[in-house]
């Protein structure tokens, strides 16, 4: 089903007012948690008059905020506003749709949305006089221009025993609004990453390794597959798996090279994140080496090159995405943009505080292969990830106006 994953990973904090339909909120946390989203619900006192916290605390395995000043958080709005990926409220009272409307922020679900700069999916639920009110009409074309996304309410039996507008939408349409929100923009591409640093062995003990923690490309593979691809995640680190991510863990460069290059044909994009082994031990011992016998002589050899081996194998259409990691200025990167027959390059400087191996975020330039760059400021590894893929996702177009027939 689209919506699976679509949602899949995606936070999505639920608010919920206080009307009778409050009891569909917990369905729908249920149907966003099979879905593969984390849930975190913010109710109004009014909303836990219909329904317990307790039943949404079992269901999302979170805690429930009903008080902007309750102990579990410091700063629940803020916390919560920046949390999330987006915010569906339902159901939408008329008071709550008052409240957003006018920018109030007296509750914890109000507060949290006036602090969010996510989309917020309000499905409002009321008695017909009251949906039909000159003020709620009002309040609903504020919201819309100020591009909140309304869904309903439709008609049908209401609470009150009688019939009309203003029946919340079932959680279903809900949740076909939640996943309209993230489009799936590599579904059907084919992407392999390589990650982390690799270890080449000099005994059964000791290796040669390097600086890299894997986080970059791990943070890669996630936001691909939330997108959509078919990832598969060739890796010499030992991260937890972003959800649905094939994995294929390997060690040495030259597994890595079997690995990825055993797959040059039967992909779309690779990304070659991986610090991979320039040199090897050309004679790994078989046995431990002892102290006792000395400062060991230990001869390297070139490894294999994983990323100029693929490029060799994969056909035109592979869109490969290289990374240079460099001291002191990326000037060298420009060269390799140039000649390693990448169609991209990431470059950054390992060596500047915040950019590069171990941290959580980063500072990377895109290369062309005709030297166009583009800097980007140092962010999160998730971010630059998102700004990668959207430059993955332009290639992919090009590529296909291409091959339009003319
Ligand atoms: N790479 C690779 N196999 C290797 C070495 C590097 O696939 N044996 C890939 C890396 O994954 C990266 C790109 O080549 O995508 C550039 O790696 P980098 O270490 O920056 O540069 P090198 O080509 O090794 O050149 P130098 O050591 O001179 O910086």
């Amino acid at each position: 089903m689209a919506e699976v994953s679509a949602m899949r990973d995606r936070k999505i904090l639920l608010g919920v007012a206080g009307g009778v339909a409050a009891f569909k909120a917990a369905y729908l946390a249920r149907r966003l948690i099979e879905a593969g989203a984390q849930v975190s619900v913010v109710m109004t006192k009014g909303a836990t008059k219909f329904v317990g916290e307790q039943t949404f605390r079992a269901i999302t395995r979170r805690p429930v905020i009903t008080d902007l000043f309750g102990a579990e958080l410091v700063s629940p709005h803020t916390e919560l506003a920046a949390w999330c990926d987006a915010i569906v409220v339902a159901p939408a009272t008329a008071n709550l749709i008052s409240k957003v409307a006018n920018g109030q922020s007296g509750d914890a679900l109000s507060a949290t949305i006036l602090a969010t700069d996510r989309p917020v999916i309000l499905a409002p639920a009321m008695h017909t006089e009251m949906w039909e009110q000159p003020s709620t009409v009002r309040n609903i074309d504020m919201l819309t221009m100020d591009g909140r996304i309304i869904v309903g309410p439709v008609s049908g039996p209401l609470a009150g025993g009688d019939s009309g507008a203003g029946r919340m939408v079932e959680p279903e349409e809900i949740m076909r609004t939640i996943a309209g929100l993230f489009p799936e923009t590599m579904a059907g591409v084919r992407l392999l990453v390589t990650a982390g640093g690799t270890r080449e062995a000099i005994d059964p003990v000791r290796y040669i390794g390097n600086r890299s923690s894997g986080k970059m490309g791990y943070a890669i593979a996630s936001e691909a597959a939330d997108r959509g691809a078919d990832v598969v995640l060739i890796t010499a680190a030992s991260l937890p798996v972003p959800p649905s991510v094939r994995v294929v863990q390997v060690e040495s460069a030259e597994e890595m090279a079997e690995a990825t290059w055993g797959m040059a044909e039967s992909i779309d994009v690779a990304i070659m994140a991986a610090a991979v082994a320039d040199f090897r031990p050309v004679d790994p011992a078989e046995t431990k080496l002892a102290r006792t016998d000395g400062p060991p002589e230990i001869v390297l050899e070139e490894t294999p090159n994983v990323l100029r081996g693929l490029v060799e194998r994969a056909g035109d259409p592979v869109k490969v995405v290289g990374f240079a990691a460099e001291t002191g200025s990326i000037e060298r990167a420009f060269h390799k943009a140039a000649t390693y027959g990448v169609d991209l390059l990431v470059a950054n400087d390992v060596s500047e505080q915040g950019s590069g191996f171990g941290t959580e975020t980063n500072r990377v330039t895109f290369i062309t292969p005709d030297g166009d760059a583009e800097p980007l400021p140092q962010m999160s590894k998730a971010e630059v990830a998102s700004h990668l893929m959207d430059r993955v996702e332009a290639l992919l177009r090009e590529a296909a106006d291409g091959n339009l027939p003319s």
